[in-house]
């Protein structure tokens, strides 16, 4: 009778890890992701850093949230700028790192300048860059953009 139950105990044990855990590991995975914001909040100044290698397609699914983000409404279609600075030439307002274009996109430049930062690079521009914090949600989104910001360069017209 006693070993009945040890099997029983056994096997119910062995269909539960089946079932279980994998999605502990998901659970797990979620667990580390955050929004870009959080990331900014939770991470010091310089440190974040992008996990995606770059490829075609990452570049190209960072084309589309480009486009879907309406970053083009001020950068251009092109990057090349409108009213907001071109993303393309060598000028950098604040820096062209991962950690420093993140938390740019992520807060605004109104927040960059309460934050510390300076504006190095002046160029023209009107407004300033608002903070997308509420429209991407998703970290792997915005390192998307980033990825197919760095693509555009380098260029002709610098
Ligand atoms: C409403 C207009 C507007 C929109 C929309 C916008 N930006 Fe900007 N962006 C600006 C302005 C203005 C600046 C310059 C800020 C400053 O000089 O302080 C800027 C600066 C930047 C810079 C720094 C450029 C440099 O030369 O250093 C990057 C990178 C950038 N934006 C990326 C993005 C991305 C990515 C999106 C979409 C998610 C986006 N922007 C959407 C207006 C905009």
């Amino acid at each position: 009778m006693q070993r009945t139950t040890a099997t029983t105990l056994a096997v119910i044990a062995t269909i539960m890890g089946i079932f279980f855990f994998p999605q502990s590991r998901v659970a797990a995975e979620v667990a580390t992701k955050m929004t870009p914001l959080e990331r900014v909040k939770a991470t010091d100044k310089g440190q974040i850093k992008s996990p995606l290698s770059v490829t075609p397609e990452i570049i190209a699914e960072g084309k589309q949230l480009y486009q879907a983000k309406t970053c083009g409404a001020c950068h251009g279609g092109n990057g090349k700028g409108i009213h907001g600075p071109s993303l393309i030439n060598d000028a950098w307002i604040y820096g062209e790192d991962d950690d420093t274009l993140f938390r740019l996109v992520t807060l605004g430049s109104e927040e960059m300048l309460r934050s510390g930062y300076v504006r190095g690079d002046t160029e023209k521009h009107a407004g300033p860059m608002p903070s997308f914090s509420e429209t991407i949600q998703d970290e792997q989104e915005l390192w998307k953009i980033v990825a197919y910001i760095r693509s555009l360069k380098p260029v002709a017209d610098k």
